[in-house]
């Protein structure tokens, strides 16, 4: 399954690319006005588009088609002895380091990256310190110990603590999943890569509960689904691989993991892990709750506590890593260059845009337009040179124009022009709105 291979990086520059997330609205820095603040980004009408195709494809792929798997939505906040149980008050921390000097902190582990003494000279660093990565706030109206919560530091916890419940009111038997989608926070040290690590984030996890006997079939399983799915939104396969966690990598409590890795242009790097946590996280709960989460099997007549595979992607680093992949800087024959975003249909955030050549011709157009719209994300330009509106859409990814020009006004028919190939061909006005959903859900 993995493709270890010769593929280049993406040929974007970072900086190329953070550029034209700003400039087109895709992703640009959170309070901008102020000066941006680090680890946190806004998507702009274009990113929030892209993020909403991605989360609704994980969805239906991994919720709403199966009958073995429920979704939920829970609070960002929940009870701080959550995150006693998962042992992130006590572990989830990074080794840092401060510079005495430049005064800057730096992740001990990642001191290659730390970049010049801005004080001059060499870094004076300090001994590593433990740091914990959660953020804290306080409920209520004093700020002391018994008032302290956590942002979630990743979805899943919920998914535990709901376990009983879940399972309850939907009737499942083992195996079963339950998913959500929704905002992390980890008060990283370096947030770096625009928003590959990022201190506000989104993470798409499941948590597939399994009889023990199970568990190594359905990582394998769960291993395979979510790599095919990166293939499926348009990722090169070729940037795309497994790699196995060492077993010095493991958690203590965990048998197997596997991260699903992109090329970015700053090297290989994850985008979703896969997890066998073992009955971890329920045995936790039971404990730290007072609670009985165990499972019994009317059919084998035993009770145990169910092991847990999981999967957890995030949701931005994946959009990132779309971003990244479908960039190209294309040489024309007639020796201009255009940026295009081969964005997969699928996940583009403008599906068509719709052309008059002409203000003057601009209404029936519109009409289409609007038409389109009840179905699909639809842009309407009406103004510039023919051949600059097409580069716009190339920019941002838009897998097809339909002009509008005055031969329609009597043939009834628009030119279709496809994005990568640039081919152009000519159907029905009236056929339009089944051609796109016909490529669209092929
Ligand atoms: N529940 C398991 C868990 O949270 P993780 O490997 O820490 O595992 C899972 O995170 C995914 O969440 C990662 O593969 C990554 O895509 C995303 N993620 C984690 N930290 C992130 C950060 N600081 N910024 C952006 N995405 C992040």
């Amino acid at each position: 399954m993995t493709s270890e291979s010769d593929a280049p990086p993406p040929s974007v520059r970072m900086d190329e690319l953070v550029g034209l997330c700003a400039r087109r609205g895709f992703m640009f820095p959170s309070s901008e006005i102020y000066g941006g603040i680090n680890g946190f980004w806004d998507y702009g009408p274009l990113g929030v588009e892209l993020k909403n195709n991605l989360k609704a494809r994980w969805w239906q792929r991994v919720v709403r088609e199966r009958d073995d798997v429920e979704g939920l939505d829970s609070s960002i906040i929940c009870h701080p002895r959550t995150w006693e149980a998962s042992g992130h008050v006590e572990h989830f921390s990074d080794p840092m380091v401060d510079c005495r000097a430049c005064k800057r902190r730096f992740r001990a582990d990642q001191l290659d990256d730390a970049g010049p003494c801005s004080a001059g000279g060499e870094h004076q660093f300090t001994e590593p310190r433990s740091f914990n990565l959660m953020l804290k706030t306080f409920i209520g109206a004093s700020e002391d110990t018994a008032s302290t919560a956590y942002l979630r530091a990743e979805t899943c916890q919920s998914i535990f603590t709901d376990f009983r419940r879940v399972r309850e009111v939907a009737r499942q038997k083992l195996p079963f999943g339950i998913a959500q989608i929704g905002k992390a926070f980890r008060n990283e040290i370096n947030p770096r890569n625009f928003t590959f690590r990022s201190r506000e984030f989104e993470q798409a996890e499941l948590e597939f509960f399994v009889a023990p006997a199970e568990r190594e079939q359905w990582f394998r399983y769960w291993l395979d689904a979510r790599f095919a799915f990166h293939q499926e939104i348009g990722l090169s396969p070729a940037r795309l691989r497994v790699r196995d966690h060492e077993p010095r990598e493991l958690a203590h409590y965990a048998k197997a993991a596997a991260d699903v890795e992109f090329l970015f242009p700053f090297g290989w790097q994850e985008i979703e892990g896969v997890h066998d946590r073992g009955d971890w996280d329920l045995s936790r709960h039971s404990e730290y709750a007072g609670k009985d989460l165990s499972y019994m099997d009317e059919e084998s007549k035993t009770k145990f506590v169910p092991m847990v595979i999981e999967t957890s992607v995030g949701m931005d680093r994946t959009c990132l890593a779309l971003l990244c992949d479908a960039w190209e800087e294309e040489a024309l024959e007639d020796g201009e260059k255009r940026t295009v975003l081969h964005f997969h249909p699928s996940m583009a955030p403008v599906k068509a845009a719709v052309l008059p050549l002409s203000k003057k011709i601009a209404e029936p157009a519109e009409k289409l337009a609007r038409d389109l719209r009840k179905r699909m994300n639809v842009f309407f330009d009406v103004a510039g040179n023919i051949g600059r509106r097409y580069r716009r859409q190339d920019e941002i990814g838009t897998p097809w124009c339909v002009t509008y020009d005055f031969e329609s006004e009597s043939d009834g028919q628009v030119t279709v022009r496809e994005r990568d190939s640039m081919r152009q061909e000519r159907i029905p006005m009236t056929a339009v709105r089944a051609w796109l959903q016909d490529r669209l859900d092929p």
